[in-house]
């Protein structure tokens, strides 16, 4: 942990679960390969991030997420832990070369039996599965044939959508089509620090064309066949300030925005690309095809945002295309967590406003909200009392923005368990029960008992 990230330790809040409403959903947040393991049981197909995390130097210490939390063995002991909890809803991500060994054609049955299981087990604790069809880990094999970048996907992504609504929807009736498009287009595709490590425009541009399709194409398969289901998907969003109050910081921290916030948003909402706000972008262009246009909406019950921090933005001369920095946190004398995230949590109440400014936006579920700290397991006990006046810091704005009239009707805490943390490994710990990966043994923290209490609070 670093010094600058002072512990706020606050007064017990004055407000409780009970302003929030009835009509609101309460849960936890987790994705396939942070947290599964088995990858390579029974005819399992190898992900993007398997072979990735197989490469020497690519994620910090070379951590891999081979055993993970083992969470596809222990499943049933934390799905009680979570009951313990209380925890209503449970967001989780289906591997797709889990059920698809090769991305496309045959179909796995012993992944299918696997996500049945997971499902049914839920519903019979009375925890209702919120499923993201697509949580970074792409096959391999689709990977070989081109990735993202390549169109075809759109017909791959079409056959594992179809396969998920026709395998689970009989049980499943929350849906997300992907997971924050911009971080996997840009981490994988663009700066290659993420799964699958390829670099620059030539790739990023078609992969963002091919993701905004694949997502409203989702939305449209999902609800073709499950026409009561809530289909939704996640963005991920920070709230962007310039540095200071000049034209030329004001302006890049608008393309910022544009670029974290409205690239995969506005094309679902029937705006196009931000592009007179992007102009190097306008190369995409030369991948949409005259019937795209139509392509891209897709009418959402609900839009998921993933909020952690502020970007606070400079110009910079010397940046290509965007020329713009983020001045970073430590820079800037405030707190941040061990992600160097700044702690900002009036950020999500101004990304509450903003996307509630959107006319066609239905609602807006929170559906990652959370942060990592240096947990230190002594005792037996977690006492992260950092990680638990962000959770109640930032769910103070949330409701402040709710109760201003933003339209949201949803938080979920990224993240269940501590995990595989991609890139960084698994050194920050963002969970609310903390995993000693030795053993697996679980630890419910300070921040976990005081969610289970927030969430049983039955009166005031
Ligand atoms: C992702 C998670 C990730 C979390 C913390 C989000 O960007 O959806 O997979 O672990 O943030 O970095």
């Amino acid at each position: 942990m670093t010094e600058n990230s002072t512990a706020q330790v606050q007064d017990q809040p004055v407000w409780s679960r009970l302003d929030f409403g009835d009509n609101f959903d309460w849960g936890v947040a987790t994705a396939a390969y942070q947290i599964e393991g088995a990858h390579d049981i029974a005819d399992k197909g190898a992900s993007i991030w398997d072979v990735f995390t197989n490469k020497k130097g690519k994620v910090k210490q070379n951590h891999h997420g081979q055993i993970a939390c083992d969470f596809f063995n222990r499943y049933p002991d934390d799905l009680m832990l979570m009951r313990e909890l209380a925890i209503p809803n449970f967001r989780f991500s289906l591997s797709w070369s889990r059920l698809i060994p090769n991305g496309t054609g045959k179909i796995s049955q012993h992944g299918i039996d696997y996500y049945n299981r997971l499902i049914d087990h839920c519903l019979e604790l009375g925890i209702t599965p919120w499923v993201t069809l697509y949580h970074w880990d792409l096959p391999q094999e689709l990977e070989k044939r081109g990735g993202w970048p390549n169109r075809d996907i759109v017909s791959w992504f079409s056959e594992y959508a179809a396969l998920c609504a026709n395998s689970f929807g009989d049980r499943v009736n929350h849906w997300m089509v992907l997971n924050e498009p911009m971080v996997f287009t840009g981490a994988g595709y663009f700066l290659g620090v993420h799964a699958p490590g390829r670099r620059g425009f030539g790739s990023f541009i078609p992969a963002v064309h091919h993701t905004a399709l694949c997502q409203a194409e989702g939305g449209r398969i999902l609800k073709s066949i499950l026409p009561h289901a809530e289909v939704g998907t996640t963005i991920s969003c920070s709230h962007v300030e310039p540095l200071q109050q000049c034209d030329k910081d004001i302006k890049a921290a608008h393309r910022v925005d544009a670029l974290l916030n409205r690239l995969f948003l506005e094309p679902a909402l029937g705006l196009g690309y931000p592009l007179d706000d992007l102009k190097f972008m306008r190369r995409i262009e030369k991948y949409i095809k005259p019937d795209d246009e139509a392509l891209l909406p897709f009418d959402f019950d609900f839009i998921g945002i993933q909020n952690y921090t502020r970007e606070v933005v400079k110009y910079s001369f010397w940046t290509p295309f965007l020329q713009a920095n983020l001045v970073p946190a430590k820079k800037r004398n405030v707190p941040y967590t061990l992600m160097n995230w700044e702690v900002y949590p009036e950020g999500i109440y101004h990304l509450l406003h903003k996307f509630s400014r959107y006319k066609n936006i239905r609602k807006l579920i929170i559906t990652e909200n959370g942060a990592a700290f240096p947990d230190e397991l002594k005792d037996g006990q977690v006492n992260d009392q950092e990680r638990l006046n962000y959770l109640q810091r930032y769910l103070q704005q949330v409701l402040r923005a709710k109760q201003e009239g933003a339209n949201v009707q949803g938080y979920f805490v990224w993240s269940f368990l501590d995990n595989f943390e991609w890139a960084e490994g698994y050194d920050p710990r963002f969970g609310l029960v903390h995993v000693d990966y030795e053993t697996q043994q679980r630890t419910i923290k300070e921040s976990g008992l005081w969610y289970r209490d927030f969430l049983m609070c039955r009166s005031k």
